[in-house]
C-alpha cells in the first residue's frame, strides 16, 4: 500500500481542500437524523408538558405521532421540535369520499396549530396495506383530497403527505436486488402513492422491523447483522453489493421495489424501528440487551454513516419506536415493550441518542451493567473506527491517503509484510488507518467520519488476525 506513506506536498495541497470541506459540511450531507414514535397506547404515561421537556433533555428534535392530539400538539408548539402527525385509518374513508371532510381536518387539525407547532408531514393512515378493514382503497383518494386542503390553506410547500407501509407489501425482499411489491396492490395502490410522492417530493415512509424477521428465522440470520453488530456481512447475490446490517438490506429491497416501477427518485424515511426490551418466550431474540444494541448501534449507524449500498448519498432519517412502553396494547408480551423509557421516565437501558451523547458516551464508556450491551468479545465500553464500505473505493482511498498522510495516523502495520497488511484489501486496511486517526483524536465528535467514508462500532473490527489498538 504506497499510498500508505506518501508526503508529497504538493499532492496535499490539492488533496487539502476538497477534504477539509468534506469534513466540514458532512454533517449536512451524510449524516441523517433520529427521531422518536411518541405512541399514548397506555393509561399511565406523563402529561405531554413533561414529555416535550423529556425530547428536550434528550437532545431529541423529531417527534412522529399517531394522531393529532390536540393537548400534544399545544405542548408541542414554540419547543423547536419538528412534528409528523397522523390522520388514523379510521378517517381514511370520510377524507376518500368527502373532500369537505379533508378540508375540515386540515383546518381543525393541522392550520389551527401551524406554525407554532412545526408540522412537518401528515402521515395518512399507519400500514394500511395490512389493515383488516380493507382501507386500501381509500389511500390515494384521501391523500389527493387532503393535498387539495393543503394547497387551499398554503401549507402544501411547508408539510408533506405520504403513508407508512408495512414492509409486508413487499413480495419479495430477499436478495435485496430482486425486491418486488405485493402484485395485487401495484395497480391499485402502490403505483399512484409513488406517483404522488414523485410529483410532490414527499418521500415514501416505511415501518422496518428486522426483529420480526430475525424472530421467524433465527436459525438463518445472525443476531449480529439483526444488530448493526460487526460481521462478515451478505453480499447480493444480484448486484454484489455487500450488506453488514439486516435493516439495509430491508430498505435496499423497498428501493429495488420501487426501482422496478420506475420510481428511482423517491427517498424513504424509516418511520419507526425498534426492538422490544422484553417478550414471550417464543419470542426469540426480544430482551433488554439485544434491544439496547440494535437501538445503540442504529444511531450510531444513522449519525455517523452514509445511506444504504444502494443509496450510499442519501441520509437515513429514521424514527425510533418507541418513545415508552405503552401499557394497553395488545398482542404479544414484546408490543408492551419497545419503549426506551418507562412511563415514570427512567431508562429502560442507556444508549446515546445524539452525536453529543454518542461522542460522551466514547470518553466517558456507558455503565455496561445499566446498559446491558452485549459483547460478543471481551474489552468494553470501546469504540473504533471502521471503513464504510459503501462508501466507495474512491472515497476510501482519498480518505485513507488522508489519515496515513496528513492525518498522521499510525499506519505501518498495514505495509506490506507488517501484522495488518492481510487481508490486503482497501476496507481493511482504511479501516485501520481511520481506527488508528480516531483513537489519536481520543474519538472526538467527528473524527470518524471522513465524509461518510467511515463509523464508529462498539465491536473490535475483524478482519483477519489484525489487533485494532485503543490507545496511542
Ligand atoms: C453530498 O456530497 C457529495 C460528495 O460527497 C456530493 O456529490 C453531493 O452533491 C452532496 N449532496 C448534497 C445534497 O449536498
Ligand atoms: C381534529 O380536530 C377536531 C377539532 O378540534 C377534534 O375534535 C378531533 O378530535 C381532531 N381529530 C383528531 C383525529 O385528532
Ligand atoms: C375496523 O373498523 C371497525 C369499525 O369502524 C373498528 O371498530 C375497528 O377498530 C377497526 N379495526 C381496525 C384494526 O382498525
Ligand atoms: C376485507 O376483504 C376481505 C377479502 O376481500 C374480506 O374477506 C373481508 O370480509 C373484508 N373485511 C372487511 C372488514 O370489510
Ligand atoms: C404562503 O406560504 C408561504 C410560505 O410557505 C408564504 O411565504 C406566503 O406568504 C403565504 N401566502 C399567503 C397568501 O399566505
Ligand atoms: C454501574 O451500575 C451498577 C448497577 O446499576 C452499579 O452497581 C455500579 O456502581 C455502577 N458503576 C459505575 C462505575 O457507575
Amino acid at each position: 500500500m504506497s499510498m500508505a506513506t506518501f508526503t508529497l506536498p504538493f499532492f496535499l495541497s490539492l488533496l487539502l481542500l476538497p477534504l477539509f470541506s468534506l469534513l466540514t459540511f458532512a454533517a449536512d450531507n451524510t449524516t441523517g437524523t433520529i427521531g422518536i414514535n411518541y405512541g399514548r397506547i397506555a393509561n399511565n404515561l406523563p402529561p405531554p408538558e413533561k414529555v416535550v421537556a423529556l425530547f428536550k433533555s434528550q437532545g431529541i428534535n423529531k417527534v412522529k405521532l399517531y394522531d393529532t392530539d390536540a393537548a400534544v400538539l399545544t405542548a408541542l408548539a414554540n419547543s423547536g421540535i419538528n412534528v409528523v402527525v397522523a390522520l388514523p385509518n379510521e378517517l381514511l374513508s370520510s377524507a376518500a369520499n368527502d373532500p369537505s371532510f379533508a378540508d375540515q381536518w386540515v383546518q381543525a387539525n393541522i392550520s389551527h396549530y401551524y406554525p407554532q407547532t412545526q408540522i412537518e408531514a401528515i402521515a395518512v393512515g399507519n400500514e394500511v396495506f395490512a389493515d383488516p378493514n380493507n382501507t386500501t382503497k381509500f389511500l390515494v383518494p384521501a391523500i389527493t383530497n387532503l393535498q387539495s386542503a393543503l394547497v387551499k390553506h398554503n401549507l402544501s410547500s411547508s408539510i408533506k403527505l405520504s403513508s407508512p407501509i408495512a414492509l409486508s407489501a413487499l413480495q419479495n425482499s430477499y436478495p435485496p436486488s430482486s425486491g418486488s411489491f405485493k402484485p395485487d396492490l401495484i395497480e391499485p395502490a402502490v403505483k399512484p402513492l409513488l406517483d404522488f410522492l414523485s410529483k410532490t417530493s414527499s418521500y415514501l415512509m416505511i415501518n422496518a422491523y428486522p426483529f420480526f424477521a430475525y424472530e421467524a428465522n433465527a436459525d438463518q440470520i445472525s443476531l449480529d447483522y439483526a444488530l448493526f453488530r460487526t460481521n462478515s456481512g451478505n453480499v447480493d447475490s444480484g448486484n454484489g453489493l455487500r450488506y453488514n446490517s439486516l435493516m439495509e438490506a430491508q430498505l435496499d429491497a423497498v428501493f429495488a421495489a420501487m426501482s422496478a416501477l420506475g420510481y428511482d427518485d423517491v427517498k424513504l424515511v424509516v418511520t419507526e424501528t425498534g426492538w422490544p426490551s422484553n417478550g414471550d418466550e417464543n419470542e426469540i431474540g426480544a430482551g433488554k440487551a439485544n434491544a439496547a444494541a440494535y437501538n445503540g448501534n442504529l444511531v450510531k449507524r444513522v449519525l455517523t454513516g452514509g445511506g444504504t449500498p444502494l443509496k450510499p448519498q442519501d441520509p437515513l432519517n429514521v424514527y425510533l419506536f418507541a418513545l415508552f412502553n405503552e401499557n394497553q396494547k395488545p398482542g404479544p408480551t414484546s408490543e408492551r415493550n419497545y419503549g426506551l423509557f418507562y412511563p415514570d421516565e427512567g431508562k429502560v437501558y442507556d444508549i446515546p441518542l445524539t452525536l453529543a451523547g454518542l461522542s460522551g458516551a466514547q470518553t466517558n464508556p456507558v455503565n455496561e451493567s445499566k446498559a446491558q450491551v452485549p459483547t460478543t468479545a471481551p474489552s468494553s465500553g470501546n469504540t473504533w473506527c471502521v471503513a464504510n464500505a459503501n462508501a466507495g473505493d474512491e472515497k476510501l482511498q482519498t480518505a485513507l491517503d488522508y489519515a496515513c498522510g496528513e492525518g498522521g495516523a499510525d499506519c505501518r502495520s498495514i505495509q506490506e509484510g507488517s501484522t495488518c497488511f492481510n487481508p490486503n484489501t482497501l476496507e481493511a486496511h482504511a479501516s485501520y488507518a481511520f481506527n488508528s486517526y480516531y483513537q489519536k483524536k481520543a474519538r472526538g465528535t467527528g473524527t470518524c467520519d471522513f465524509g461518510g467514508a467511515a463509523y464508529v462500532v462498539a465491536q473490535p473490527p475483524r478482519y483477519g488476525t489484525c489487533e485494532y489498538p485503543t490507545g496511542y
